[in-house]
């Protein structure tokens, strides 16, 4: 069996399998929408469906690769105003090796602007992934597993080889030692490697500085790289459906 019909089958049974997990990671069958990705025209993704799924496959896998979150996949863009202009700059900032944050309350859109700048980032060819400092967390730790294949310097490897990596929800103190000098070491040594790292955090500025340390705090302040999405939440505009109480 060539490639291409083993790929036509693989779809085929995907397709017909298909179900997924609305709080899980994106499944496949929804990196193979292309429409959701957004990455290329409707029209396009059309025919790459019909004519190549293998193009199809390899789009997916880089999705996938990204663990980019399903609901940021599918959002609508909107460009203008003060979400649109600190993209536009921060996308400028992009393959320079710069460590950014964004920092402000829920809802102004960070995560969504982190998601697109990775696709940005994807298009451009560079890898881009999206965790959380939780997740990565939890990811070093699997190394302790005695069963891990892993280990930690195979781990922080990995985290270092992405060309934009995207760590959201940074809130905490970290509760141990070993915890923040995972972070700090993995933040430094891509800084060092001349790679992009987005932090995202509800925190204000100097909340931030207190939880990643002066040096990357001052690293980031030199450049202009924490933006304080101080705008109105996306989630309260007028003409979002809100939640009915029940
Ligand atoms: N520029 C934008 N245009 C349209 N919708 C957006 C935009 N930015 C964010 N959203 C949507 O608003 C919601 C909140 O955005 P999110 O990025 O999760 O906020 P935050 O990470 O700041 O809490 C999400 O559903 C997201 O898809
Ligand atoms: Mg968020």
């Amino acid at each position: 069996m060539n490639t291409t019909e083993a790929n036509r089958r693989l779809l085929e049974k995907r397709r017909l399998n298909e179900t997924h997990d609305p709080m899980g990671k994106p499944d496949t069958d929804d990196a193979l929408d292309l429409s959701r990705l957004k990455v290329v025209p409707d029209s396009v993704a059309e025919t790459l469906r019909r004519q190549a799924p293998e193009v199809v496959a390899a789009i997916a896998e880089a999705a996938r690769a990204a663990n980019l979150p399903k609901r940021h996949l599918a959002c609508d863009v909107d460009r203008s105003g003060r979400w649109g202009e600190a993209e536009a700059s921060l996308r400028e900032r992009l393959g320079t090796g710069c460590t950014l944050a964004l920092i402000g309350g829920n809802g102004p859109g960070k995560t969504q602007m982190a998601v697109e700048l990775a696709k940005d980032a994807m298009r451009a060819g560079s890898k881009a992934h999206y965790t959380t400092a939780v997740e990565m967390i939890m990811h070093f730790k699997e190394a302790y597993n005695p069963n891990s294949k892993e280990t930690e310097r195979v781990i922080m490897a990995q985290y270092r080889r992405y060309g934009l990596l995207v760590i959201d929800e940074y809130h905490e103190k970290r509760e141990t030692d070993w915890e923040r000098q995972i972070l700090f070491e993995l933040i430094n040594k891509r800084y060092a490697d001349m790679t992009d790292t987005i932090l995202i955090s509800n925190l204000a500025a100097s909340g931030m500085a207190g939880i990643v340390g002066p040096s990357i705090n001052d690293r980031m302040r030199e450049g202009g790289g924490i933006i304080e999405c101080n705008w109105p939440s996306f989630r309260t505009k007028p003409n979002t459906p809100q939640p009915t109480a029940c």
